[in-house]
């Protein structure tokens, strides 16, 4: 069944605690979702509950379809895993403490049946079951990445630096933030202090940054070092480079990073998925996730790099989405300790002031969670909407927490003393709410999480959680385009073979720390392609560079094999690499004439195969722009459906809500007419329970706070109306009366929550109908930029097969 507290919208967070007897009463505290938009800050001491309500937002944003990115510093969060639709003993075994078996002495078997009733109890008390559970697994997939660890999935972060979204590129600003937030992050990792602008290491990687960032090349680390000791420029600003930075010192600061890429276990680095934010939000099938990424294994620099790639990546992505007023996805950090701090500078603190500025229109929550009030920047606080304040440690501390909500408060009533009084007296999961968007700070107690919080998480268990799910990732990973030749032929000279005399030709570079290439000949274009429809009014101009292998038979041009190469046509080399060796050419590509039937061939191809591929949701006449990923599109018709969804459900609101109110005004008509008339017949006081819950018509009409118990305030109040049947006739009547009206109310209350219903499942994301679109260029829209013969650089494997060194 579902709850009241089951709102579109609403975060169920817990229950109003009466500040006099100190426990929580009936009143449920219900959020609004969109007040997110304005962040939220969770402070309280070790074992305050933080974790606790983190997780508790978490899962009620994951159950109405908002998904989330956590960042995990401590291990707790991948706790979510563990909600179990048939908890039980056996379920738990495998996630409990033994010591904690042990010291309560019991087998772990019985302290994990103990602990899933616990979990069992807990969650009844608070109104909740097996099935929210099963509905929480069933609305988002939860990944736990490991960035630099395989136990949970891998995230490649260093593979490439990959350029931020054309909007940040287009804000110079940010765009320079985000240069010098990698450049410091980049230095830290590899303990180069590059802190100041005027630090020649800082200077050199942050200009070899922009220069690939502004051309829209990503840089992997072995490019990086590459460009650290030949960079593409050669003055930095009016000094010439070597002068500013000679050669052989630069070659010590590429030694440093090389050292990094050499080091045992840096692979892991490497692999695993790009940091793609729209991946991590909603899976290809636009299931929205819970990414969570956890760090507690790494050093201290490692993590500051990863937190602050990730950032700068949401940063981008912020930038790009546009404006909403719902809440689109959530960010949190469970412990924000040394990110954020008030005076130091660390790469992490830039994007997240500029998330915590910004978010607001583009519908991302930022959620930071800490211990330590006094290690937080002043200006983030004072940017937050939301403060969720628990039990705090020192004096200092909650002086500093007032001092803040004083702030917040910016002139409006704020009564220090009493504030600090109900601080100072706060219990465990008990937190005091202040909410921008409402009048008045709710004390409210944290609701029971459907997550079994079994405390940090161990590698190991990490690897068992992920592991079902590493090898269903795995089987969805995309096809590496590049593939080797059929055939090599045993016959290399140590020169490359020429064609025919005008016929340009090219190298193309390999990858660093390649050796014993053998050079592979293909066809070489770049075109620049146009696309247009005017029907899913699309313009883009796409660049691409192709290589069709060449190779000694019927059909020498392997037309269906191109590799699609990712470089500029500049980054071509005019030599191979020293002591190369070169395949022959086929005797086709010896001859002029076969290089104009091949240009030809190769527009043709462009012009058949490689249609601008779109998607669109046709209900929605939404089409996925050029450049988009499967993903981002999803993300942005997933939030499209949403706002849909959200508006259609206010307007059902807003049209019951007259109804609500005439027939409410009836009911407390009829309700006094029972009492008048009972008084009148001046019988034996049957004491009909007549104050009906207003807060049960709230309830439907979509407010905050509501009263579970009010729906059984009404079964009390029809039983005990039927006892008084032997009353005077007309109190009968007056009674009668009330009940049509009482069921009348059920009957339109019913409606509503069915309409509501219709409405949400008629706005499932997941049963969008969503299709390709393929547009071909006209003949007219291909541009040949550079067309010849290039040499492809190939390495045997470790196996002796053929692989692309490019
Ligand atoms: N919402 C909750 N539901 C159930 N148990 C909770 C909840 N919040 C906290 N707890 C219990 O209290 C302990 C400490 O809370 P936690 O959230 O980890 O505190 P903090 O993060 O502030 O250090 C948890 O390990 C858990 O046993
Ligand atoms: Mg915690």
């Amino acid at each position: 069944m579902q709850h009241v507290y089951e709102k579109l919208g609403q975060f169920y967070l817990g229950r109003k605690v009466d500040l006099g007897s100190r426990s929580a009463g009936d009143d449920l505290v219900l959020y609004d979702s969109k007040d997110l938009t304005t962040h939220a800050v969770i402070i309280g001491m070790t074992g305050s509950g933080k974790t606790g309500l983190g997780i508790g937002l978490i899962e009620e944003a994951l159950i109405d379809g908002v998904p989330v990115i956590a960042i995990d510093p401590k291990g707790d969060i991948p706790n979510l895993l563990l909600t179990f639709p048939d908890l039980s003993g056996e379920r738990l075994l495998p996630w409990i403490d033994p010591r904690e078996a042990a010291k309560e002495g019991l087998t772990p078997e019985t302290y994990a049946a103990k602990q899933a009733r616990i979990w069992q109890k807990g969650l009844e008390s608070w109104h909740q079951d097996l099935d929210r559970i099963r509905r929480l697994r069933r609305s988002a997939e939860m990944l736990v990445y490991t960035p630099g660890s395989q136990a949970g999935l891998p995230v490649s972060v260093l593979r490439d630096l990959a350029p931020p979204s054309p909007e940040i590129l287009g804000d110079a600003d940010l765009f320079r933030e985000q240069i010098e937030g990698t450049t410091r992050s980049l230095l830290g990792l590899v303990g180069v202090r590059g802190e100041a602008q005027q630090d020649r290491e800082f200077v050199l990687v942050a200009n070899i940054l922009r220069n690939a960032w502004t051309g829209g090349r990503s840089l992997s680390l072995a490019d990086l070092i590459r460009s650290i000791q030949k960079p593409p420029f050669e003055q930095i600003g009016v000094f010439d480079l070597e002068s500013y930075y000679p050669a052989k010192e630069r070659f010590e600061l590429a030694i440093r990073l090389n050292n990094l890429l050499a080091a045992p276990g840096f692979e892991v680095w490497m692999q695993g998925e790009p940091l793609d934010v729209s991946r991590l939000l909603f899976s290809p099938s636009g299931k929205p996730r819970a990414s969570i990424f956890t760090i507690s294994h790494l050093s201290e620099p490692e993590r500051m790099f990863f937190v602050s790639t990730l950032l700068n990546a949401v940063v981008s992505w912020v930038r790009a989405q546009p404006g909403t007023s719902s809440l689109r996805a959530l960010l949190y950090m469970d412990e924000v300790f040394g990110y954020l701090p008030p005076t130091q500078n660390p790469p992490s603190k830039k994007p997240l002031l500029t998330l915590l500025k910004q978010a607001r229109a583009s519908g991302l929550g930022v959620v930071l969670s800490t211990q330590n009030p006094v290690d937080l920047d002043y200006k983030a606080l004072s940017n937050t909407g939301t403060w969720f304040i628990g039990r705090l440690q020192t004096e200092r501390d909650k002086q500093r927490v007032l001092e803040g909500l004083e702030g917040a408060a910016a002139g409006g009533q704020f009564d220090a003393g009493r504030t600090g009084q109900i601080l100072a007296g706060l219990g465990k999961r008990v937190f005091y709410l202040h909410n921008v968007h409402e009048a008045e700070p709710v004390i409210f107690q944290t609701r029971w999480v459907m997550s079994y919080l079994s405390g940090p998480m161990t590698r190991e268990q990490i690897r068992q959680l992920m592991q079902p799910l590493k090898q269903q990732l795995a089987s969805q990973a995309p096809l590496r385009e590049r593939r080797a030749p059929a055939t090599l032929e045993a016959s290399e000279v140590k020169e490359p073979p020429l064609p025919p005399s005008d016929v340009p030709v090219f190298f193309v570079p390999a990858v660093a720390g390649s050796s014993e290439l053998t050079y592979w000949p293909a066809l070489l274009g770049h075109v620049r392609v146009h696309y247009t429809s005017a029907r899913y009014k699309v313009d883009a101009e796409r660049e691409l560079f192709l290589a069709f292998p060449l190779e000694d038979g019927p059909v020498p041009v392997r037309w269906d094999d191109p590799a699609v190469l990712r470089l500029s046509p500049n980054q071509l080399e005019e030599k191979g690499a020293v002591g190369a060796r070169f395949s022959l050419l086929p005797p086709a590509a010896r001859r002029k004439q076969s290089y104009r039937t091949w240009q030809r061939k190769l527009i043709r191809h462009v012009i058949q195969e490689r249609p601008l591929v779109l998607l669109h949701a046709p209900a929605y006449k939404l089409t996925s722009r050029p450049d988009e990923s499967e993903e981002a599109f999803r993300a942005r018709l997933a939030h499209l459906v949403r706002e849909r969804r959200d508006l259609e459900v206010e307007k059902l609101r807003t049209r019951y809500a007259s109804k609500f109110a005439s027939l409410r005004e009836r009911l407390l008509r009829a309700e006094q007419a029972v009492q008048r008339e009972q008084e009148q017949a001046a019988a034996a006081k049957v004491q009909t329970a007549v104050s009906f819950g207003t807060a049960l018509l709230g309830a439907f009409l979509g407010r905050r706070r509501v009263t579970a118990t009010a729906a059984s305030r009404l079964g009390t109040a029809l039983s005990r109306a039927s006892r008084s049947r032997k009353q005077k006739m007309d109190v009968e009547r007056a009674k009668q009366r009330l009940e049509e009206l009482r069921s009348r109310l059920d009957a339109l209350q019913q409606e509503l929550e069915d309409k509501i219903a219709a409405v949400a499942s008629k706005y499932d994301v997941q049963t969008v109908r969503v299709e390709t679109v393929s547009i071909r260029p006209r003949s007219t829209g291909v541009a040949l930029n550079l067309f010849g013969l290039g040499w492809l650089p190939y390495r045997k494997s470790p196996s002796s097969t053929w692989e692309p060194a490019f």
